[in-house]
């Protein structure tokens, strides 16, 4: 359209001038009678005329054209353009403010894509599951945790309705619940992926626009596995300490009873009883110095009381007890050390876990068997492996025994004046140690525990 009008105004133009020219030369006909001076004359005012044209032209036509090229870009969208003309006055002005606009737009676009990134960063990054829904059902957007959660991608989800790619009832009456009620709506649901099970908290929250009319809502998946795994730890721990304690409570009340009620004049009886209510209070005292020492390691405040202890003492000081433990049972004790070093370790404590691996490998061994106590060094760890010939665990068991009150055979372990915190208490003191303990077993055979802890621990 540009264009038109400008060879429009250029013919009109050019023509003018044609007209100028014979009019002027007819007027100056009857005045200057030579016709070369005629002609020079009516030469120069076209020449002129034709300065003022071009002059016109690059002055005014031209910016006008770069003016409408670099809008029309704008308009496409490329914030980038720019008029690049040296002009002044109004075309000058022009330019500028076109510049302007184009540097406004440009700082716009990029905030508003710097807006949309951000919010789709968090929107992404959440912990939490996200799915908008719109006000007819449809899923809008899904961030990646819900993916992570129910699977597949998100395409499968995008442009569907919420009731056909989202399977599971409970989600369905949540988001139902919001639209209706137009107010937030909690429930909580397990849900498997795989074999794993998982806790998840769902919040369908509802969402208005300006005029406080219902638009869609947003549902909130919150993944809740670990807090139910600990609280259901916690309410194992109360259950099982309340257990541990009434058995011997039981047992020393229901003695004392009978002592009470008369069995006191039996010598036989009375001595019978009393024994039993040593060994039962032994048990509780047990209990509850294993309870305490969990309850002291798991404190956040607790500090390991590093000491630089050459490894050879530390052992010697082990041995004796064990050995003695051992042979009630005729059980031939091996130790193996292979290591001159001093290390820094928290000594009362190292001292603990091989006291109770050994135990266990005592208790844990029939009569006549062997039992290997090996320390060397393992590159910059300490190697502490203590193997048996004793009854062995099943691999199934293998994952659980570090658990607190796991026994594998309750009766049998309870003989043995177990109580199942032993292995909890030792693999705790290793982890605070930042060292690691794995355990290998074979049933009627023998297990192996390996503890290696870092010959430097780091305070
Ligand atoms: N060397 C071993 N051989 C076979 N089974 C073992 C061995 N060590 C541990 N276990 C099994 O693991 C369980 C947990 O051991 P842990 O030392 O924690 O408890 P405990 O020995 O029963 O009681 P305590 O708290 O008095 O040590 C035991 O009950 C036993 O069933
Ligand atoms: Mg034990």
């Amino acid at each position: 359209m540009m264009k038109k009008l400008f060879s429009r105004a250029l013919f009109s133009y050019v023509l003018g001038i044609f007209v100028l020219l014979i009019v002027s030369g007819v007027i100056l006909n009857q005045v200057v009678s030579n016709y070369v001076v005629l002609i020079a004359v009516l030469l120069t005012v076209y020449i002129v005329l034709l300065l003022m044209l071009l002059h016109v032209f690059d002055k005014y036509i031209k910016p006008i054209k770069k003016a409408t090229k670099t809008v029309g870009k704008l308009v496409e969208g490329n914030y980038r353009a720019r008029m690049h003309h040296p002009s002044y006055g109004s075309i000058g002005e022009l330019s500028s403010r076109i510049n302007q606009l184009a540097r406004n737009l440009s700082e716009l676009s990029i905030h508003e894509q710097m807006q949309s990134e951000q919010l789709a960063t968090v929107f992404d990054n959440t912990v939490s599951g996200l799915v908008h829904i719109d006000q007819k059902g449809y899923i809008h957007l899904v961030n990646r945790k819900f993916l992570t959660m129910f699977g597949k991608k998100a395409k499968d989800y995008k442009g569907y309705l919420y009731y056909e790619v989202i399977p599971n009832e409970k989600i369905h009456e949540t988001v139902q619940k919001a639209f209706l009620y137009e107010e937030n709506v909690k429930e909580s649901i397990t849900h498997y992926k795989g074999i794993d099970k998982f806790y998840l908290e769902i919040v369908g929250a509802p969402i208005f626009n300006d005029r406080n009319m219902l638009k869609g809502a947003v549902l909130v998946i919150y993944d809740i596995t670990e807090m139910k795994k600990l609280e259901l730890t916690r309410k194992d721990f109360v259950a099982n300490v309340s257990h541990e304690l009434k058995t011997p409570i039981t047992s020393i009340k229901g003695f004392s009873e009978t002592l009470l009620d008369g069995a006191m004049d039996d010598e036989e009886a009375r001595q019978k009883f009393i024994r039993i209510i040593y060994k039962e209070s032994q048990r509780l005292q047990l209990l509850i110095e294993d309870l305490l020492t969990l309850s002291k390691l798991e404190k956040e405040e607790f500090q390991l009381n590093i000491v630089e202890v050459d490894v050879k003492q530390l052992l010697q000081d082990i041995t004796p007890i064990m050995q003695s433990k051992a042979a009630k049972k005729n059980i031939n004790v091996t130790i193996n050390i292979d290591s001159d070093s001093t290390v820094k370790i928290d000594e009362d404590r190292v001292k603990q876990v091989i006291l109770n691996l050994l135990d266990n490998a005592i208790s844990y061994t029939p009569e006549d068997g062997n039992i290997t106590l090996q320390v060397d060094e393992v590159r910059d760890q300490l190697h502490i492996r203590v193997s048996d010939t004793g009854i062995g665990i099943e691999q199934e068991a293998l994952p659980r025994i570090f658990e607190r009150f796991y026994r594998i055979d309750k009766a049998r372990s309870r003989n043995t004046g177990g109580t199942g915190l032993g292995l909890a208490i030792a693999k705790h003191i290793v982890d605070v140690h930042d060292g690691k303990i794995t355990v290998d077993s074979k049933v009627n055979e023998g297990t192996t525990f390996d503890v290696y802890l870092p010959k430097e621990t780091a305070i």
